[in-house]
């Protein structure tokens, strides 16, 4: 055991956003270890391990009883092989095991919460060869958020295996200012919805739509916050869960362009082809994953759409333009008139003055220049995505 004094964040790794899948949006409290086998080997087999997806996530209800010494075990009846056996046949594969707590006395689901037996959960976790904690607010009375992170934070340093730590506190307590030094990610929002412009309320509360949840906070403040190591998380993915292409595409590119987390949460077993291309989509994901880990920004409102951009490595951006709106929009957009501006990474372009070659992130033979105006149609709930490079 590490002293405690000297116990930290475990450093370098999540340089870039995680890239993963999690068990919630698709099936709830319905875990097992048979599904979460084949849901790795659909990581594989898909090809999004091969784009970069590797956690493996299991969220809440994994959970059975604390045995008569406090340590938890998982449920015997749903993970009958224990999570060591889970763990080990996930990492034979190439992929890492994520698992659920809550800072609280229980889980959202009311399952065993980890208050009162952080240092015991996480020696537990690192037993079993866990990868990845997403650690969740339910239950949690008065605490501290910041003091009740900081506890499982020092709880999972002091275990010794290097765990990403995302903060599932729904941005309560403002976690992107504390968050930095104690996890790798923070939840900004309550939860996402699957839908693309709609509130859901559920009673004693609502979760929300791709829109909703891009409202939500005042991005411009909370971009200062993301980098690597440390990013703000928008919820997980629903693509695949039933919006349409246009919609999933949109919410696929503008978490692409907030430098959000992407795990995906939909069912990897039988997603079609449709869903598997937004998900695995290279250049998307290239944005995203960027080494400078500048998270985008909203630039202008033009023709109803917006402009979102992104500065990336190697003097490049990436503008996702986003029609909100049921209807197809024209767009007129000329370039020289724009200067994009971004005072938080001190990135410049200037279409007075430069000239950038762009191509289309969703359709690679679609290419321009920033000399001429960009004229097109953008589908309702969809975007126009392109990456724009100097040209000398
Ligand atoms: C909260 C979280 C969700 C999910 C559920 C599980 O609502 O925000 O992401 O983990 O709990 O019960």
């Amino acid at each position: 055991m590490l002293a405690l004094a000297d116990a930290q964040k475990f450093e370098g790794l999540a340089l870039t956003p995680p890239m993963g899948w999690n068990s919630w949006n698709h099936f709830g409290c319905d875990v097992n270890e048979r599904m979460i086998r084949e849901m790795a080997d659909a990581m594989v087999e898909s090809g999004m391990k091969d784009a970069g997806y590797v956690y493996v996530n299991i969220d809440d209800c994994w959970h059975g009883e604390r045995d008569s010494l406090g340590f938890i075990h998982p449920d015997p009846e749903r993970f009958p092989s224990g999570m060591k056996a889970l763990a080990d046949y996930i990492h034979e594969k190439g992929l890492k095991l994520g698992i659920y707590s809550d800072a609280g006395w229980t889980t959202c689901a009311g399952r065993p919460g980890s208050r009162g037996h952080e240092y015991q959960d996480a020696v537990q976790y690192a037993k079993w060869g866990i990868d990845y904690l997403k650690y969740d607010w339910c239950a949690t009375e008065a605490l501290n958020a910041e003091g009740a992170y900081l506890t499982m934070r020092d709880a999972l340093f002091a275990a010794g295996r290097p765990v990403v730590f995302s903060l599932c506190e729904w941005g309560n307590s403002n976690p992107w200012e504390w968050g930095g030094r104690i996890g790798h990610l923070w939840r900004t929002t309550g939860d996402i919805y699957n839908c693309f412009d709609c509130v859901k309320d559920h009673g004693s509360w609502s979760s929300w739509g791709v829109l909703q949840i891009l409202d939500m906070r005042d991005n411009d403040l909370l971009r200062r916050y993301a980098g690597p190591g440390h990013w703000n998380d928008p919820d997980m993915m629903e693509v695949g869960n039933g919006m349409s292409v246009s919609e999933d595409r949109a919410h696929f590119s503008l978490w692409c362009m907030l430098s959000a987390p992407l795990i995906a949460g939909n069912d990897l077993r039988s997603m079609g082809a449709e869903t598997r291309a937004i998900l695995t989509n290279r250049e998307a994901i290239a944005v995203n994953q960027d080494s400078l880990g500048i998270q985008g920004y909203k630039h202008a409102a033009v023709d109803s759409l917006e402009v979102w951009v992104k500065p990336l490595s190697g003097n490049r951006f990436a503008v996702c333009f986003l029609n909100r709106g049921r209807n197809a929009t024209k767009m007129a957009f000329t370039w020289r008139d724009h200067c994009f501006r971004d005072e938080h990474s001190g990135r410049e372009a200037d279409f007075s003055q430069a000239t950038y070659t762009w191509f289309n992130v969703w359709d690679t033979s679609d290419t321009g220049s920033t000399r001429k105006p960009l004229k097109t149609i953008v589908p309702g709930h969809d975007v126009l995505m392109l990456v724009l490079s100097e040209k000398r």
